[in-house]
């Protein structure tokens, strides 16, 4: 079979760098595309790319808002697949900075389109959200749901990318898959996620902030069970779908929190707080159609992913 050319935009993200790395062992080339910006440490995102280095895959410097730069990239390295992960994540930062999602999501996707059109055989594979169940309160959420009343701005940006995305294979016959990531966590992960924030102020003696007073659920899942679902969805490159990638296995925040005081061996200080403008209540993925059409069986339980965060988590920080 011949090789894939895959370029990868959020390359030094989270979900980019476990991605990039996994599509190379299994013998694709890669590019990565990112602008390492700096809604988290770049720091991080620099680490991520030197041992992406390291394994070969380089990361072009340049934001997808440059859609001359995208087009370079796809022609000077013959690229036959697109996967999309670069994004303004984050629900919350949304409410604070909602231009930055207008830009990154809505403007830069568009020009991710654009490239596509003019090269219609590319497939592309991009990153969607639960966010876009809003506020779908039927669990576990479908694909088949309403998802027309988002709870954020950002759930918005990844909903019209899922329907700018159906638009341009409707008009130019491009091959485009969406995926709904649940709470995506684990080694190397997001500083702004809650997992990560509450390790970091678990080790630091500082207070926890557990809103709608804790009675929240999240389908966590692991970063390794996502990869192999984005690498399936590569494979197939179907015409047109929309695919949840989820545990299928909701947990309390309560859950979490003891997992990562046990690991942490320290026990947590929590300020519990009304719920949050933005943040829906439980999310929980129906994965019916990721099981049947991309072979998807998410593996890892939370118990095992959150010991794995820890162990990076302690490495990275050089905790005793
Ligand atoms: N982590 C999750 O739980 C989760 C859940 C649902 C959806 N997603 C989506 O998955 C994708 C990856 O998320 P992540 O958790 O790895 O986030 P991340 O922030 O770690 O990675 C995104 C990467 O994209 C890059 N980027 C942002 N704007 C850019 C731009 N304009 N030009 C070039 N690069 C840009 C950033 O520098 C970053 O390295 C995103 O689209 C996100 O919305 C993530």
């Amino acid at each position: 079979m011949k090789q894939k050319r895959i370029l990868l935009t959020g390359a030094a993200g989270f979900i980019g760098f476990h991605t990039a790395l996994f599509l190379k062992r299994r013998g694709d080339f890669l590019l990565g595309y990112d602008n390492f910006n700096d809604y988290y440490d770049p720091l991080l995102k620099q680490n991520r790319a030197s041992l992406l280095a390291l394994e070969g895959i380089d990361i072009i410097k340049e934001d997808i808002c440059n859609e001359d730069a995208l087009q370079a990239a796809v022609r000077d390295h013959k690229i036959t697949h697109l996967v999309h992960l670069a994004a303004q994540a984050g629900v919350r930062y949304s409410l604070k900075n909602p231009h930055a999602y207008l830009e990154a999501n809505i403007k830069g996707f568009l020009n991710i389109l654009e490239v596509c059109r003019n090269n219609p055989d590319i497939p592309l594979i991009y990153a969607s959200s639960s966010s876009v169940y809003g506020l779908n309160d039927t669990a576990p959420f479908s694909v088949q749901d309403r998802t027309d009343r988002q709870a954020s701005l950002y759930g918005v940006t990844k909903k019209t990318n899922e329907l700018m995305a159906q638009t341009y294979h409707h008009l130019y016959g491009i091959n485009v898959t969406g995926l709904r990531f649940f709470t995506v966590y684990g080694p190397w992960g997001r500083p702004d996620m809650a997992y990560f924030m509450f390790a970091r102020a678990i080790m630091e003696n500082q207070p926890i902030e557990i809103y709608n007073h804790g009675q929240m659920k999240r389908d966590f899942t692991y970063i390794d069970d996502i990869v192999v679902g984005i690498g399936a969805a590569v494979d197939r490159a179907y015409p047109h779908e929309i695919f949840n990638l989820g545990h299928h296995h909701p947990e309390e925040l309560s859950t979490l929190i003891s997992l990562l005081e046990n690991g942490l061996n320290r026990k947590a200080h929590k300020i519990f707080l009304p719920h949050q403008p933005g943040d829906v209540v439980a999310t929980f993925a129906d994965i019916t159609e990721s099981t049947e059409k991309l072979g998807f069986i998410p593996k890892v339980t939370l118990e095992e992913g959150i010991g794995q965060f820890i162990s990076w988590f302690r490495d990275f920080f050089r905790l005793k």
